[in-house]
């Protein structure tokens, strides 16, 4: 597809993760006159050469495994590639992990952007888009989160993506920097790691292992397709307003039970599994420690201004899934 990127060499800090992998294979696939993305990843228990499969052999792609809290190698990929805007993926993504092993949350989530912020400080023609969730905002039990909800995060991880939400805004009021920053909702499609709930039940129902469902599988969760996240970051890249927050969701909202049911049902008839059988596996288990009830996010704003629509539905979306982790 032609277009007029307004970034054409890009550093993707995460690009080995789920989300980060997705958004380079897209913009890879749709943008002619990209010229280079830049991946700088740790390569963590959740990066995965598997992911970067799709592009490894792309010319315009460069990946590098470091850390984003080695400040002194961003800033040399930085020049060394003529970097014009950062897109920040990289995190400690798990929830439970933050509520067991804290300490790499605040390592990574929060000195890792300072670690980027301080570079794209020295070089203030670097735009800096910065990845976060819709976690940062808390639960809700009526109506939706939108780019004026109050913080009020509850796990050590949305914490950790508060605070570094936080080191944005004010790094980008006080240095005068460019940035944009995305909030989105849950996330699924192929790749992603099998510690997430999607992945780990169709992983489990393959294996008919048990399935651990927290309390009675009631809480609400917003879905959205992993390339549909991706695609809205890019509209933002190219077409958001400078300063701007965007939130990013499916308008799919679902129970983890339903979810659960609906996998079971797309596994029976995709395999010769019965699904009766496999709805026996389920298990219910005590709930996470402060657990969010319901998430729930209006992507109105992107919606009107940058004409952005998700291009699968939740159906759409859990069969392509499946049919990846099948095989
Ligand atoms: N998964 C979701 O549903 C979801 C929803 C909204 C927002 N997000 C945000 O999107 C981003 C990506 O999430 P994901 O699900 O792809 O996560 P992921 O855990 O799959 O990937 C994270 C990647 O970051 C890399 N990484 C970790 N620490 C690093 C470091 N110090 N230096 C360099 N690389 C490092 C890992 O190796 C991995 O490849 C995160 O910022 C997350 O907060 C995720």
């Amino acid at each position: 597809m032609k277009s007029m990127l307004q970034y054409k060499r890009v550093l993707v800090t995460g690009g080995a993760g789920f989300i980060g992998s997705a958004f380079i294979r897209r913009g890879l696939e749709t943008f002619e006159d990209l010229e280079k993305i830049v991946n700088l990843d740790l390569l963590t228990y959740a990066g995965s050469e598997k992911n970067m499969k799709a592009f490894t052999n792309d010319r315009r792609h460069f990946f590098i495994q470091g850390d984003i809290l080695n400040t002194r190698l961003v800033q040399t990929l930085c020049q060394e590639h003529q970097v014009e805007a950062i897109v920040h993926f990289a995190a400690e993504s798990h929830v439970d992990r933050s509520i067991t092993e804290p300490q790499a949350f605040i390592q990574t989530n929060i000195l890792g952007t300072f670690s980027l912020l301080e570079v794209v400080h020295q070089n203030p023609h670097i735009h800096f888009h910065h990845i976060s969730t819709d976690e940062v905002y808390g639960s809700i039990t009526e109506g939706f989160f939108n780019e004026s909800s109050p913080y009020r995060p509850n796990s050590p991880y949305a914490a950790s993506k508060a605070a570094s939400d936080h080191l944005v805004r004010s790094w980008a009021h006080t240095y005068k920097l460019s940035t944009t920053l995305s909030h989105c909702s849950n996330n699924y499609g192929p790749g992603q790691h099998t510690e997430k709930f999607i992945p780990r039940m169709i992983s489990q129902c393959l294996e008919e292992k048990p399935l651990p469902l927290y309390g009675q599988g009631l809480n609400v969760r917003d879905w959205l397709y992993v390339d549909d996240h991706a695609d809205a970051v890019w509209l933002i890249l190219n077409q958001g307003e400078k300063g701007h927050i965007y939130d990013i969701g499916g308008k799919t909202e679902k129970r983890n039970i339903d979810i659960l049911h609906t996998l079971i049902d797309l596994i029976a008839k995709k395999t010769n599994k019965n699904a009766w059988m496999l709805r026996q596996l389920i298990t219910h288990i005590p709930d996470r420690p402060g657990h969010d009830f319901r998430y729930s996010m209006d992507p109105a704003k992107l919606t009107h201004q940058l004409g952005w629509t998700p291009r699968h539905t939740l159906e759409e979306g859990l069969e392509k899934t499946v049919d990846w982790y099948l095989a």
